[in-house]
């Protein structure tokens, strides 16, 4: 699968990246959310998406109030990296501040993950105590500093991601990209005006959840004790993935995960393989993914996703069979 620019910035990805929410090593307000990886698996898994072609890697201030970063930066050292061959994102984290710590923050990022550089600079959500104009006049300053190469944001409405790429626009750059939820269990970004903004604005959509945190797995309907065993902040319902793990949810998303087990099948591919070749797939070129991972394996499994070619009407097919279950 080919590379992909992000936006219509000079910053090139591969189809498929690496989130590193699971580098958070249970610190920080989300850090719950995933089991503690010790380091050497955390350099295992970056090495296997190395390997299996993935080229960037999405992190943030908030995974672990730098944890990730650092994590990030230690695997890429360990396995011999040099800065500037990877793309590395982060996010700063907006909630009650004002954009002047936008300024504030970026040396600490910067700390973080040295040697390498930050290529994707996004706001990790609406929430800024500033307007939108000003939080991107901050991140602007950035980039002709040479801090960062280029700006994103994440979780904005098609409004919001106007304003930004207008406000950008002002200060002679674009708006890379928006990072918002995407996956077969959740098509909202194509009803809510997000995925024709995207396409309109020339913005790319970086997927995350692309499997649904492990629901297009197909592990929890193969075995539902799984999903009553899981952390209290993945079940509860603050969770965007919970409704889909109560028995009547696993039930209702039945006849998509054999879709995509008949499917994969058919290729000899995984469930989850077959759902992000189906998600960066059928956005075109707008959207691309970045899976999470807590061991190698599943790591290497996802880039490997890059490599399954499915057909028209294998993706026509497995769209349809969503809709009837999926949030949209
Ligand atoms: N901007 C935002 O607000 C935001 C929000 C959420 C996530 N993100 C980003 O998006 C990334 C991905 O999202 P996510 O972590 O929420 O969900 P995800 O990528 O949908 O799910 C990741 C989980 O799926 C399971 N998994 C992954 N590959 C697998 C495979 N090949 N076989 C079997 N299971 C597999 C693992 O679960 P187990 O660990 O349970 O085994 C893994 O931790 C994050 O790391 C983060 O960088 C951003």
């Amino acid at each position: 699968m080919d590379a992909r620019k992000l936006g219509t910035t000079d910053v090139e990805v591969s189809a498929i990246g690496l989130g590193c929410w699971q580098f958070s090593q249970g610190k920080g307000m989300t850090g719950r959310m995933w089991s503690v990886l010790d380091q050497g698996t955390m350099d295992a898994i970056v090495d296997a998406a190395l390997t299996g072609g993935v080229s960037w890697f999405d992190t943030a201030q908030a995974y672990g109030n730098g944890a990730s970063e650092r994590a990030l930066s230690t695997a890429l050292q360990h396995r011999g990296v040099e800065p500037g061959t990877v793309v590395v994102a982060t996010k700063w984290l907006p909630i009650a501040k004002p954009a002047r710590d936008i300024a504030r923050t970026i040396g600490t990022r910067i700390a973080c993950l040295q040697p390498y550089p930050i290529d994707l600079f996004q706001v990790h959500m609406p929430g800024s105590l500033s307007s939108i104009p000003a939080q991107m006049r901050e991140m602007a300053a950035l980039v002709r500093a040479g801090k960062v190469r280029a700006v994103g944001v994440s979780n904005f409405s098609a409004k919001q991601m106007a304003q930004a790429a207008a406000a950008l626009r002002d200060e002679g750059l674009t708006l890379a990209s928006n990072q918002v939820r995407i996956n077969l269990l959740d098509r909202r970004v194509e009803s809510n005006g997000v995925l024709a903004a995207a396409q309109g604005l020339g913005v790319t959509l970086i997927a995350y959840s692309p499997l649904a945190q492990g629901i297009l797995t197909g592990r929890y309907h193969d075995d539902p004790a799984l999903a009553r065993a899981l952390p209290w902040s993945r079940r509860s319902r603050l969770s965007p993935s919970s409704r889909f793990l109560t028995p009547e949810g696993l039930a209702r998303t039945a006849p998509l995960i054999a879709e995509l087990r008949a499917v994969g099948e058919a290729h000899g591919a995984s469930l989850a393989q077959v759902a992000l070749a189906w998600l960066v797939t059928r956005y075109g070129n707008t959207v691309v993914a970045i899976p999470g991972a807590s061991r190698p394996e599943q790591a290497a499994a996802t880039a490997a996703a890059m490599d399954l070619l499915l057909t028209e009407a294998e993706i026509a097919h497995i769209d349809t069979v969503s809709a009837a279950v999926a949030r949209r």
